[in-house]
């Protein structure tokens, strides 16, 4: 009896991995919230926990220089240069990849310069931090020059400070 019972499920294991033909069914990825979305509301603010976290202003009042200080500091710089590695990846998901090849590449040298800025806050170097964020603009830059076309507004919210 408990043979019997072993081989009729053997038998539906055999007939469901050997039968189907449709493509297997992968995670129910969602990409309705659109590149522009992303942008405006991840990668932009991801950047400026970059960008704004090492800094110099010189004025009337003298030099003013500011830094990561605390732990918490840090985080947020590590948290701003990984979303924008991970973000890289939702990038060039089906849905929002405009094409399989410069679209990829710009997206993947935009992780990897996140990664370097990344191991930079790791190492709690705030000026190379500083430094690798200006190659993390360029990588924004160069996409943005090739796909974002015919948008007056271009760039307002990048760099605007
Ligand atoms: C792989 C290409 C690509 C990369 C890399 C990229 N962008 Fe974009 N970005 C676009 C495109 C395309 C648009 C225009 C989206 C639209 O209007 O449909 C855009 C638009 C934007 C906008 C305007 C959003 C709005 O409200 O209209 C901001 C802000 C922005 N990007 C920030 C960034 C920052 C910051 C980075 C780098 C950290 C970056 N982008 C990297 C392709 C890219």
């Amino acid at each position: 009896m408990r043979t019997r019972v072993v081989c009729v499920v053997l038998t539906a294991v055999i007939a469901v991995g050997c039968g189907g033909t449709e493509a297997p069914a992968g995670p129910p990825f969602s990409t309705d919230r659109s590149v522009q979305m992303l942008m405006a509301n991840m990668l932009d603010p991801a950047a400026d926990l970059l960008w704004d976290a090492v800094g110099t202003v010189v004025d009337e009042n003298g030099e003013n220089h500011w830094q990561p200080e605390t732990e918490e500091d840090w985080l947020q710089v590590r948290l701003g240069a990984i979303a924008l590695a991970e973000a890289a990846n939702l990038l060039i998901m089906e849905g929002r990849a405009r094409d399989q090849g410069q679209w990829v590449e710009l997206s993947q040298a935009m992780a990897d310069a996140a990664m370097e800025a990344f191991a930079a806050a790791e190492a709690e170097d705030p000026q190379l931090v500083f430094d690798l964020g200006e190659s993390v603009y360029e990588t924004c830059n160069n996409c943005h020059s090739v796909y974002w076309v015919d948008d007056a507004d271009r760039g307002r919210a990048i760099g605007s400070d």
